[in-house]
């Protein structure tokens, strides 16, 4: 558990799909929350955390299982107000007093219409303005009787006891997912709870800027810490936040492996030396990296490639800037979210971290991972807390092995600079039609195939080049831009004439899944 000095809130996580949106709901109403394993949360743990309030959240299983996952007992003796969700509403039934049936083909899956019921309540406030409420239901069993001193609040045809609450105790408990995007109002219920459970909304980029930089004083003492910077925007805020906290003491290591896309380098060496005034090596090691590759195509031997050459790479820089204790790193919220694992019975699967090829143990390095509590978003907000340009802030997420997966087929310098010329003509075509920020990543492709065309009176012999664009939330799952075919015929004909090695461009029109977003 991590030290802060907010108002905080429990998420106890039963093993929803979902739980994620539960803390993003929370943390974009300005609350601090935490996501914790139901087996995680012994009553010592409670005591130590010491919430506000407390979600729980749904999950796969049954309340009627022997061994069902369950919170303490005391969890609901602390006092404070406590808002269950789908099995979370199960399990407050059951531990209070009510009952909970298994469905019997009655329970609703999808969207459906809740009505009110019975006496306003605070929970629901702007809530039935229009009669009723779209909401997201998908469960099995459901609420059969009340525990003592609950009362219905909501309906829906298959779920009577959609909406729930003690208002006395301030327990909420709704069969539903107010969390989902298809519960349109499902934000307002949330932004309620915390109303009633005292929450004030301290949790601000501006006050987590403060709080940052004092827990990386407190870490570091005054010792000295190497980042690896990539010119993405997780490890850019990391650097940027560390470098305040605790000044020259922080060197960072910007390995140019020689596929990066044009004007990079230049940029983040602009930014960090000249802008921020930041201790950078600029270890131009494109040669050693660029031989390594020469002649491989196979997609994975690239890649690990170029990963052991970049810890090498890495290792000798940092040695060589005088020797650090500590390495950091932007690992983010989700990347140290313990899961709920149900398939393995009751142990956590804790994910692994985003640690550079296992440095820290290597290097014998401890880890400084400033935006570990952050989601995405919020690092993008607190990049721009700290004043970096929000052209760098909202750039597209960019492969640690660069270009070298968006050119399939063996890798050639020559190849590497028609690459960089198309992408460069491509996203300025993006950026001058205003699209850059609907699009998650676009790039292109260099394919591996020559075609003939003709060029004024000539024969031309060159490339093919695939365009990619594709919208999505976190990577997993893309959908390919849906760009006009006027945009796609003006980008073929400025990447043709703009581009010398290319005359044929196309499309990809291929999701994720069942393509990927990158070629290779
Ligand atoms: P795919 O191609 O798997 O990509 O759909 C999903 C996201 O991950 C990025 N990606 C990588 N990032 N090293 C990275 O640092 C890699 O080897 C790598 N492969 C894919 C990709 O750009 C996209 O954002």
């Amino acid at each position: 558990m991590t030290a802060t000095q907010h108002q905080r809130l429990l998420i106890v996580d039963f093993g929803s799909q979902v739980t994620q949106l539960i803390a993003r709901r929370l943390r974009e109403q300005n609350v601090y929350c935490e996501i914790h394993p139901y087996q995680a949360v012994t009553e010592a743990f409670l005591n130590a955390f010491a919430p506000l309030a407390v979600v729980l959240s749904g999950g796969p299983a049954s309340v009627l299982d022997p061994d069902s996952p369950r919170p303490p007992e005391m969890l609901f003796r602390l006092g404070v107000p406590v808002l269950g969700i789908c099995y979370g509403q199960q399990v407050m039934m059951q531990m209070l007093g009510g009952r909970v049936e298994r469905g019997d083909g009655t329970a609703e899956f999808g969207r459906a219409y809740v009505t009110p019921a019975g006496d306003a309540l605070p929970l629901l406030e702007g809530w039935f303005e229009t009669g009723r409420e779209q909401v997201w239901m998908s469960h099995g069993d459901h609420v059969a009787a009340l525990a003592p001193g609950f009362a219905v609040y909501g309906t829906s045809p298959a779920a009577p006891f959609a909406i729930t609450a003690d208002p006395a105790r301030k327990f909420y408990a709704v069969q539903f997912h107010p969390e989902v995007h298809h519960t349109p109002n499902g934000a307002r219920l949330y932004a309620n709870f915390l109303r009633e459970a005292g929450f004030t909304g301290d949790w601000t980029m501006g006050a987590y800027r403060e709080e940052a930089i004092a827990r990386i004083r407190d870490q570091v003492g005054d010792g000295r810490v190497i980042c690896g910077l990539s010119g993405g925007v997780d490890s850019s805020v990391a650097a940027v936040l560390i470098h305040e906290a605790i000044g020259d003491r922080l060197t960072c290591v910007f390995v140019d492996h020689g596929l990066l896309r044009e004007g990079e380098a230049e940029e983040v060496v602009a930014m960090f030396r000249d802008a921020y005034n930041i201790p950078l090596v600029h270890a131009d090691e494109s040669a050693l990296f660029l031989n390594a590759l020469d002649g491989v195509s196979d997609p994975e031997t690239k890649r690990k490639t170029i990963g052991r050459l970049f810890i090498d790479v890495f290792q000798k820089h940092a040695t060589q800037t005088g020797g650090a204790e500590f390495l950091a790193q932007g690992t983010l919220y989700p990347d140290v979210i313990e899961s709920v694992s149900f398939s393995g019975g009751p142990s956590v699967t804790i994910k692994s971290h985003h640690n550079v090829g296992g440095l820290p143990e290597k290097m014998g390095l401890k880890l400084v991972e400033p935006l570990r509590e952050l989601f995405k978003d919020e690092v993008r907000a607190l990049g721009r807390e700290l004043g970096l340009p929000d052209r760098f802030i909202g750039r597209h997420p960019f492969p640690g092995p660069g270009l070298a997966i968006r050119c399939p087929g063996a890798i050639t310098r020559e190849k590497l600079d028609i690459l960089r010329r198309a992408d460069a003509v491509y996203i300025d075509q993006i950026r001058r039609h205003g699209l850059y920020d609907e699009i998650w990543q676009a790039f292109v492709a260099l394919l591996p195939v020559r075609s003939v065309g003709v060029m004024g009176d000539a024969r031309t012999y060159d490339y093919a080049c695939a365009l990619r664009a594709v919208t999505s939330v976190d990577g997993m799952t893309a959908d390919y831009y849906p760009f006009s075919h006027d945009f796609l015929a003006e980008t073929a004909t400025r990447i043709i004439n703009e581009v010398r090695g290319i005359n044929r461009v196309t499309y990809d029109i291929t999701s994720k899944p069942p393509g990927t977003i990158e070629w290779e």
